[in-house]
């Protein structure tokens, strides 16, 4: 089946932190108005915004107060029209952050619930506390601590899985589910055809709220009954109209089973899936705040048991390694120190090749790494200040602390994009809303466009190899050299009448150098002069035709394409 968005690459932005155009040191869309043509240049065809509705941003934007309007730290409704019609003039679709999970406790519904408007009070999750005045379940926060708040005046509790300030829809209430098909609507009509719904598989609570006597409670929520049946009614109300549309949602903990409902070719529910199972593959026993070696052999496990099983149900999935929750990807899977560019490249290939759409993150194109902030001071995202606290007082020492902040916080991905070498790197002309990390003298956009082989030209690179070639857009993906411990391979597949197009990628993960066999790889009859090299992160190949062998150089990456009819 084919899908208007299989050629299609997405780039985030994260608004606060891409470009200041007024120096009050926070993004706004003047600033990403004035980069436009670099995206272009780059060959992105849509923009993800990071939430920007009116927010007191205690979870910068993901806690909406007003989602008909544009917060002013950004602009104002007129510089988001003029974005959209900007972005539209170079090609360019516009897609929004829908956090319809939650709002915060400043939206005039929550005000209303808690002055004592019965009516509001269903919009949102209320509960009485237990005989002897606990919170109605044990569950947790995943923001930390305990997910229910206390309203004295009330005498009821509220169900929050995030902050304390984001209380969670009751999207039971058909009131509710109302609102949010109009809160897309509004914002189609303004000719907004993208959507990504925030942690949408988190919004069909259960029927009756009990504690979870082993984990904190994700099983009870994760996955609800009546999250498709949403998803399908929200469709049908808003943007299944939209010929255009692209929609994708963000899957907390999710299953591949649930996954392949949601974005299945049938179209009912939405375009493609976010699912975060691969990223888990260096937390110590599945604890984000417990750092481990990178499990290679998941990693792979895991993105094959995806690819295949989402290919196998006709269904469609978002490829990133980054996002505005993540580490940067160079400094966590690949070699910010010696091999930064040959890393960051490799790891591109291995994503953008894959079957599905990929994202892009703010400054992944151009080679961006972690903070490395070294004090508390530095760091602004509420999950990490409140993780500080939590484990200190489970007895970690600061010091220790810092280091898993450094590697895990999401303020990682925050940090300003790095447009120049100068000192507040081309991103604002005062101080900064977050450090800028000393990286961004050497790592930035003007030292990369001004090398032909940069980190920025290979993405450019791969975003024209997907629109030139089906086989990466619609081909189909068979893993190659499972059992490898250092290489991530694949062969993709696709025919169209008596026209065939075959690719095979080849990633080494690792910094050392290895030989595979040729005829492990392009099958035992097939000679290498038949495969022509389509993208290539060093210089050449090493071939050697007596052995039939090829040698990998560290974290080389090669895409090898055969066409024939
Ligand atoms: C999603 C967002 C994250 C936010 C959370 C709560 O995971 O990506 O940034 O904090 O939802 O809305
Ligand atoms: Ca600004």
């Amino acid at each position: 089946m084919k899908r208007s968005y299989s050629q299609k690459v997405v780039y985030q932005i994260y608004p606060k932190s891409f470009c200041d155009s007024n120096g009050d040191g926070i993004g706004d869309f003047p600033g990403i108005i004035s980069k436009l043509d670099y995206l272009a240049l780059l060959g992105i065809d849509c923009i993800w915004l990071n939430a920007c509705f009116e927010s007191p941003q205690r979870d910068n934007g993901y806690d909406v107060s007003d989602y008909y309007k544009i917060d002013p730290d950004f602009g104002t409704m007129a510089d988001f029209e003029q974005l959209c019609q900007e972005a539209k003039a170079r090609n360019i679709d516009i897609m929004l952050d829908m956090v319809f999970n939650h709002t915060s406790t400043e939206h005039d519904w929550f005000q209303k619930a808690i002055k004592g408007d019965k009516s509001y009070q269903d919009h949102y999750i209320f509960l009485p506390p237990n005989a002897d005045g606990s919170p109605p379940t044990n569950w947790q926060s995943k923001f930390g601590g305990n997910a229910w708040e206390y309203v004295p005046e009330l005498n009821l509790y509220y169900l929050h899985l995030f902050d304390v300030t984001q209380a969670d829809l009751n999207w039971n209430q058909i009131a509710v589910r109302q609102e949010m098909a109009n809160i897309v609507n509004f914002w189609q009509h303004k000719g907004v055809n993208g959507f990504r719904f925030d942690v949408v598989n988190l919004i069909s609570k259960p029927s009756t709220f009990q504690d979870d006597d082993t984990g904190d409670g994700r099983r009870f929520y994760t996955d609800g009954p009546k999250v498709s049946e949403y998803l399908r009614e929200l469709n049908l109300n808003s943007f299944g109209h939209n010929p255009e549309a692209l929609t994708v949602g963000e899957m907390s903990s999710t299953t591949l089973e649930q996954c392949v409902q949601y974005a299945n070719s049938s179209q009912d529910q939405l375009s493609m899936v976010f699912n975060f199972h691969h990223l888990k593959v260096d937390y110590a026993n599945n604890n984000k705040w417990a750092l481990a070696p990178l499990d290679f052999k998941l990693l792979k496990s895991i993105l094959f048991e995806w690819q295949v099983g989402m290919q196998h149900a006709n269904a469609w999935m978002a490829l990133f390694w980054c996002n505005h929750d993540q580490p940067r990807v160079v400094s966590r899977f690949g070699n910010d120190e010696s091999y930064r560019n040959q890393s960051a490249k490799m790891l591109a290939t291995t994503l953008h090749l894959m079957r599905g759409t990929p994202y892009i993150y703010q400054g992944e194109e151009i080679g961006m790494g972690n903070a490395y902030f070294e004090d508390i001071k530095f760091y602004r995202d509420v999950e990490s200040l409140n993780y500080f606290d939590i484990l200190k007082n489970e007895g970690l020492a600061e010091e220790d602390i810092l280091k898993v902040l450094s590697a895990r916080s999401r303020d990682n991905a925050r940090t300003p994009m790095a447009w120049d070498s100068s000192p507040l790197a081309g991103f604002s002309s005062s101080q900064s809303w977050i450090d800028i990390p000393k990286e961004s003298v050497t790592i930035n956009v003007q030292s990369n466009l001004k090398e032909s082989d940069s980190i920025f030209f290979h993405y450019q690179t791969l975003i024209k190899l997907r629109k030139t070639y089906p086989v990466i857009a619609e081909g189909s993906i068979t893993p190659l050299l499972y059992e490898d411990e250092s290489v991530f391979a694949y062969q993709r597949d696709w025919s169209e009448g008596n026209e065939h197009q075959s690719l095979i990628v080849l990633n080494h993960f690792f910094d050392s150098e290895l030989h595979l066999d040729l005829a492990d790889i392009l099958g035992k009859g097939d000679n290498i002069s038949h495969w022509q090299v389509l993208i290539n992160n060093y210089p050449d190949l090493l071939i050697d035709q007596s052995l039939n062998t090829i040698t990998l150089r560290p974290y080389q990456s090669i895409a090898l394409l055969k066409l024939s009819n």
